[in-house]
């Protein structure tokens, strides 16, 4: 069976079965682009137990907050279960020290995987809900803890500002303009998220335009907890070049034309999506079938710490469990590179400095 086929080269097919594994270390050992990954789900259990301590919550010893905010193996895998995590995690959110450190601490982490390039996505509506912070102030921490992040860590990083579709349209409005207010400090895209199951993106419809127009890169999580229809009207109607998860895109001839068609890149998140209740088997999971559609699919985390999963282990599922060659690897990495929300000067440079070590770690790239 033909597990990939590469477009632009033809590589040994690797049925899952006869797999030569490689160690986790060979997978942080590549320089990696994060495109899909939320602040809000990135946050460490240690500090939320600093926080707990700090605020004198019930909630402050890892043991405890563990299976509040991680999803457990004997959990339900479902999307009502995956979303309520971040129901707890909105109560931590209570000073400007911890929006600045839970940011400094997510660029850490990705250092620490080996990400060269992080477009972290954050929800200013989630993080200013504890204690009334006006959305502007929250922005603001969340941009100086990225520029402190990414000068002590030394990974470059862009951020996505995240609104949800169970939440009000004016304050999504609100967001947006702060947001391009905000692009000369590291803020480059708008997201829509959240309960995509119950609540349709139309009435954000025009917000995203308006974002779109004013230079704002555009991704919504579409045809991941509801179909493939989303994920049209998400490129047609919201002109979204990039698709949160996007995994339901194969239900649909006309969606996966469309896709095609306009390069439309898929945010892909493994873990996740089995977690979310999205693929029942994660062996199942169509990552495999959207390459082999054509389809130009990249490899990302969505929310690590509530997955308890970094990058690198994502891309060793990607090969060890569903097939894919690891010579396909840097290409994927350079199709997500590619496909940064950065001007194209500083894309192009970054696309060439990780062609050029991953040239080094795989030959064949
Ligand atoms: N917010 C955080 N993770 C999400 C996901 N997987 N889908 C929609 N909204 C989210
Ligand atoms: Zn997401």
């Amino acid at each position: 069976m033909v597990y990939y086929n590469s477009s632009t080269k033809q590589h040994p097919v690797n049925e899952p079965s006869k797999k030569m594994d490689q160690p986790l270390e060979f997978y942080q050992s590549l320089p990696k682009v994060e495109l899909h990954r939320h602040l809000e789900g990135s946050i460490r259990v240690e500090t939320l137990a600093d926080i707990g301590r700090e605020h004198n919550f019930p909630q402050r010893d890892t043991s405890t907050l563990r299976p509040l905010v991680q999803i457990g193996k004997d959990e339900p895998y479902t999307f009502e279960n995956f979303l309520s995590k971040f129901a707890i995690l909105r109560l931590f959110y209570r000073t400007p020290d911890v929006i600045g450190r839970i940011t400094r601490e997510a660029i850490a982490d990705a250092a620490a995987d080996n990400v060269r390039y992080l477009e972290l996505r954050f929800t200013p509506v989630a993080l200013s809900k504890a204690e009334g912070f006006p959305l502007g102030h929250v922005m603001d921490w969340v941009v100086d803890g990225a520029l402190a992040g990414q000068e002590q860590y030394g990974v470059v990083t862009r951020l996505i500002a995240s609104v949800n579709r169970h939440e009000s349209p004016d304050l999504a409005e609100q967001v947006v303009w702060l947001a391009m207010e905000r692009r000369n400090r590291g803020i480059i895209g708008l997201d829509l998220a959240g309960n995509e199951a119950e609540f349709p993106a139309q009435p954000f419809e025009g917000i995203f335009l308006e974002a779109k127009q004013e230079g704002l890169g555009i991704t919504i999580h579409a045809g991941e907890w509801a179909g493939a229809e989303n994920i049209v009207e998400a490129i047609t109607e919201f002109g979204s070049s990039r698709i949160g998860h996007g995994v339901r895109v194969l239900e649909d001839e006309t969606a996966i034309a469309l896709a095609r068609e306009r390069k439309t890149v898929f945010e892909v998140c493994i873990t996740s999506n089995h977690q979310s209740g999205v693929v029942q088997h994660l062996l199942q999971h169509p990552f495999p079938m959207m390459l082999n559609a054509g389809l130009n699919a990249t490899l990302n985390t969505d929310d690590p710490s509530i997955s308890k999963i970094t990058l690198s282990e994502e891309y060793q599922v990607a090969c060890e469990k569903l097939g894919l060659p690891v010579a396909m690897l840097p290409e994927r990495i350079l199709a997500a590179a590619q496909a940064a929300y950065l001007p194209p000067e500083e894309k192009a440079a970054l696309v060439e400095r990780l062609r050029n070590e991953l040239n080094e770690k795989i030959p064949a790239a």
